[in-house]
């Protein structure tokens, strides 16, 4: 395998269809002969040639007929990636983002246009043809897809054969089962497989001895004795749906012991409401309303820093890099809005620098410990949780520091957003996230 190596690709119609035209220099790197049967495969087309010498062409380029490249959508003047792996000359890799299309032709996938964007220019400047696609425009019977590059910041439409690498960033329709199992099959690979829910995240978790002491006590409620009982050993509790996201539909509930009776908060539309509740019956029929046919779990509540009053945690944004190791690409702290039971940035919160913050409340080794600890229990979780997932490429870890300094996991996100390093500003972290997606497709892709 040569990874480093690159050409360009140009078309000569003079050329039989089975013709691959190659300097002598690319000759001798790719370990190929005069005449030699090959096959060249552009993401899962492949196509068998014989290759001939030219001693007139550039070292960095090949010809082929332009029916061939018709059907690749490569540029001619652009430079790909080229491996000869046992008479395989591959070129690439192709890698195909997942999301979802919008009418806008300035904007096709709307929010995520930008990120989607800076994809596709990291994955070009690394020699692989990237597109961003809807799952709609998938063709698995003619094994095509149509989908989106962009050059000088426009967007063009082009058709393409099936990709080695899908990265999905859309919403459910990947998920289906049916489909990923056809992909798997006709040899695409894809990361970020559908999310477990809060339940199942930790229910993996705490099967790992070195996790157990980050885990705040959690139990799924099937019965409401099972916050009763949550509530008479910790007082105060956090109710979160399992699938829920962004902070929505989750329910703080505290009771006092004497007189016993209950208080609980929950957001609407940002406004955060607080009610009262005489006795655990009246606290039921209450919350049942709140929750409707939501699966709920039950946690006990961490006693999380604070800052003015307002409640902070952390994300860490972990990712896969070149080599298909785990790494902490950037993390920052989330500080809620004033009054609010959450941090979420969509319920309002502002960041905040990690080393800074700590530094106010605990001294310099502290400090360290309390850094290296929460690096090693985000790299611990994305490792465990993979192996119940399946190949993943990153995720959102949530962790919450408490007023002792001691550290738990709140939860785990796939397709995580980049939106804390835009908002911290720090536009190293924010291209770093980006571009390790795209090494890690290569790496999957076994270039
Ligand atoms: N057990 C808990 N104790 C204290 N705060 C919590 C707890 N669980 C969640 N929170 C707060 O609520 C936020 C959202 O909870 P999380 O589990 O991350 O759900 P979501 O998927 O909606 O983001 C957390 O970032 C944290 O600020
Ligand atoms: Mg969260």
């Amino acid at each position: 395998m040569l990874p480093d190596l690159h050409v360009k690709i140009s078309s000569d119609a003079k050329l039989d269809v089975h013709s691959l035209l190659v300097s002598q220099d690319m000759m001798n790197k790719l370990d190929l002969t005069d005449k030699q049967a090959i096959t060249l495969q552009f993401g899962q087309s492949r196509f068998t040639m014989h290759v001939a010498a030219d001693a007139l062409l550039s070292s960095e380029n090949l010809k082929i007929n332009p029916a061939i490249i018709a059907k690749t959508g490569i540029q001619s003047n652009m430079p790909y990636a080229i491996i000869n792996h046992k008479h395989i000359i591959r070129i690439g890799p192709y890698i195909g983002i997942a999301a979802n299309l919008k009418p806008d032709r300035s904007k096709p996938f709307g929010m995520q246009s930008f990120f989607i964007r800076q994809l596709i220019e990291q994955a070009q400047s690394m020699g692989a043809v990237c597109f961003a696609f809807s799952m709609k425009d998938l063709d698995l019977i003619k094994a095509q897809v149509r989908g989106f590059t962009c050059h000088n910041n426009v967007w063009v439409k082009g058709l393409y054969p099936l990709p080695d690498v899908i990265y999905p960033r859309c919403n459910s329709e990947f998920n289906r089962y049916s489909v990923r199992q056809s992909l798997q099959k006709m040899g695409v690979r894809y990361f970020n497989p559908p999310g477990i829910g809060k339940w199942g995240t930790y229910k993996t978790l705490i099967q790992n001895s070195r996790l157990v002491k980050y885990l705040p006590d959690t139990r799924l409620i099937n019965s409401f004795s099972d916050l009763n009982e949550m509530l008479n050993k910790y007082h105060h509790v956090y109710m979160k749906p399992i699938t829920g996201s962004q902070g929505k539909n989750i329910i703080k509930v505290s009771q006092s012991v004497r007189p016993k009776s209950y208080e609980y908060q929950y957001h609407i539309n940002q406004r955060q409401i607080s009610e009262k509740a005489g006795s655990l019956q009246e606290l039921e029929r209450k919350l049942r309303s709140f929750m409707g046919t939501k699966r709920y779990l039950v946690q006990q509540q961490i006693n999380l820093l604070r800052k003015d009053g307002c409640i902070m945690d952390l994300r860490v944004m972990t990712q896969k890099n070149r080599n298909g190791n785990w790494m902490v690409t950037g993390d920052a702290f989330r500080i809620g809005k004033s009054g609010s039971i959450t941090s979420n940035i969509s319920g309002g919160g502002s960041v905040g620098d990690v080393q800074t913050l700590l530094n106010h409340y605990f001294d310099k080794t502290q400090v360290r410990e309390i850094m290296n600890d929460i690096d090693f229990l985000a790299l611990e979780t994305a490792r465990t949780l993979e192996t119940r997932l399946g190949p993943t490429g990153e995720l959102g870890i949530d962790i919450g520091v408490d007023q002792h300094g001691k550290i738990w996991l709140i939860e785990a996100n796939l397709k995580p957003a980049r939106k804390i390093f835009s908002l911290m500003k720090d536009n190293e972290s924010r291209l770093l996230s980006v571009r390790r997606p795209i090494e890690y497709s290569i790496y999957l892709a076994g270039f």
